[in-house]
């Protein structure tokens, strides 16, 4: 068995914030998740987190993860951290050691660091930085064999100048580094447990360490501040834009789009640039996006147009609509196919069956509406009486004119026509008209007022 212990117990003080480092978000999900979620790609794997800072909040949020929470209730280092979930590990167990502030790591270079440990019982993941500075810097002998660490604040100047360092990451037998942890010291400048200390405890009694490197360097960069949070950002934008339009998804700038969450997308989709997408979305063959489009978990069908500025959040929509530009459609809305809906419309918890047109500056909310209704310009659903919520119904092939409020509960039935301005109170019947205006009164040779000297 593989035994994964994820160090999350650091508070990350260069965040410059209340949250603990590893509740920010990538791409729309804490980093640590992101760690746990890679973790859980690797067979037969048991996760423990060592959490500290801010325990209950990082256990709060992701409570719903398959993990064994270990508390490290000061922060002594990354040995005494790994120390505090071993009493729990089998001894025959394998332990591979991530980090909660190290996001991207992949599982082909967790797979490859697994079986880099099965020869001689110890891996190490390394990387070659232009800069290591901060960093512990691996130290080889001549013939190239690892022989330890040293951190960065403990090093001299010629391990300030070696350029291989530690990424933190390494896979080693349990037994082994149940004894090694147990007789680590904090004899160094920063009085800590370093777990990077056991490298040289291992190749002193000749245990040959494996030391391997992963794919791209963003694999073991960790998060220190908001700067490099923002390049991982950027970097795993890039992936998820280069994926999508390998899958045949046009994006006009692949810098300008931010998915945080998961797209299920048709073919030949394009989306124009600052379009925002969120939580889990599902777009069809050929839905067009216009630019600043701001998307939460919906599914909209096949050859659907949003035109650009749209906010569409919680809601199912059909094939073939014309939605925005400028308009919103909130939570639980579901609009059939070949709806249209205009701009400065928003639309809340809300049905409307197909072909239907609210095409001007109309609130929709609470209501289910039929097939082929036309809803003039600037018509209300009063749906709140200060106190509760109540529903309006608009049956089929009804034509509501500009300007009118349905104040709800109210029924319009089929066929029915509603006059400009309206304020319909009470059920419209099939096919009559309804209106509610005042007579319109003609006055001759009508005077203006003059403004007062
Ligand atoms: C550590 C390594 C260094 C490596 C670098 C890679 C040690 C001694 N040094 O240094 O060789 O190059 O990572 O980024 O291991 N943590 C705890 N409990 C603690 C201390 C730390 O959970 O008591 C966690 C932190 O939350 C963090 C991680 O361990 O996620 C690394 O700790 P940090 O203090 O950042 O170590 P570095 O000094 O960066
Ligand atoms: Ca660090």
């Amino acid at each position: 068995m593989l035994s994964i212990i994820i160090l999350a117990a650091g508070q990350g003080t260069r965040m410059q914030s209340a949250l603990p480092k590893v509740l920010h978000h990538l791409a729309g999900r804490p980093l640590l998740q992101h760690v746990i979620e890679t973790a859980q790609q690797l067979p037969n794997r048991d996760i423990a987190v060592v959490y500290g800072y801010g325990g209950e909040l990082v256990r709060a949020e992701l409570a719903g993860m398959p993990v064994r929470w270990v508390e490290q209730a000061s922060q002594l280092g990354t040995g005494h951290a790994v120390a505090q979930a071993l009493p729990e590990i089998p001894a025959d167990d394998f332990v591979l050691v991530l980090y909660g502030d190290v996001p991207l790591i992949g599982p082909e270079t967790l797979q490859a660091l697994v079986t880099a440990a099965e020869g001689s019982g110890f891996s190490l993941l390394t990387a070659k930085l232009p800069d290591p500075a901060g960093y512990g810097r691996i130290v080889r002998d001549d013939s190239g064999k690892v022989l330890r660490i040293v951190e960065h604040k403990d090093a001299g100047d010629t391990e300030c100048a070696i350029n291989e360092i530690n990424t933190g990451m390494l896979v080693v037998r349990a037994d082994w580094l149940q004894r090694w942890v147990a007789s680590l010291d904090s004899e160094n400048k920063q009085g800590e447990y370093y777990l990077t200390d056991i490298i040289g405890m291992a190749t002193a009694e000749g245990v040959t360490i494996n030391a391997i490197q992963p794919a791209t360097v963003f694999e073991t960069q960790g998060v220190n501040d908001r700067v490099q949070l923002a390049e991982l950002e950027r970097y795993y934008q890039r992936g998820q834009a280069e994926t999508l339009m390998r899958a045949g998804v046009t994006l006009m700038d692949p810098s300008r789009f931010d998915l945080r969450g998961n797209l299920h997308a048709g073919t030949d989709i394009s989306i124009d640039v600052n379009a925002v997408l969120i939580g889990n979305i599902v777009l069809g063959d050929g839905v067009q996006v216009g630019a600043n489009c701001f998307i939460r978990n919906a599914e909209i069908a096949a050859g659907t147009i949003l035109e650009p500025n749209c906010v569409i959040d919680n809601a199912i929509i059909g094939a073939g609509c014309r939605i925005g530009p400028f308009a919103r459609i909130r939570p639980d809305t579901r609009l059939d196919d070949n709806v249209h809906v205009g701009n400065f419309v928003e639309i809340k918890k809300s049905t409307i069956a197909a072909g239907s047109k609210v095409n001007h500056l109309s609130y929709i909310g609470d209501s289910e509406i039929g097939r082929d209704v036309n809803i003039g310009a600037g018509t209300i659903t009063c749906n709140y009486d200060g106190a509760n919520k109540f529903k309006t119904i608009i049956e089929d092939n009804v034509f509501i004119g500009s300007d009118t409020q349905l104040v709800a509960p109210v029924r319009v039935a089929t066929g029915a026509t509603i006059g400009a301005g309206t304020t319909v109170t009470r059920d419209v019947e099939a096919n009559s008209l309804a209106v509610s205006r005042i007579e319109q009164r003609s006055v001759k040779n009508w005077q203006r007022p003059k403004k007062s000297k």
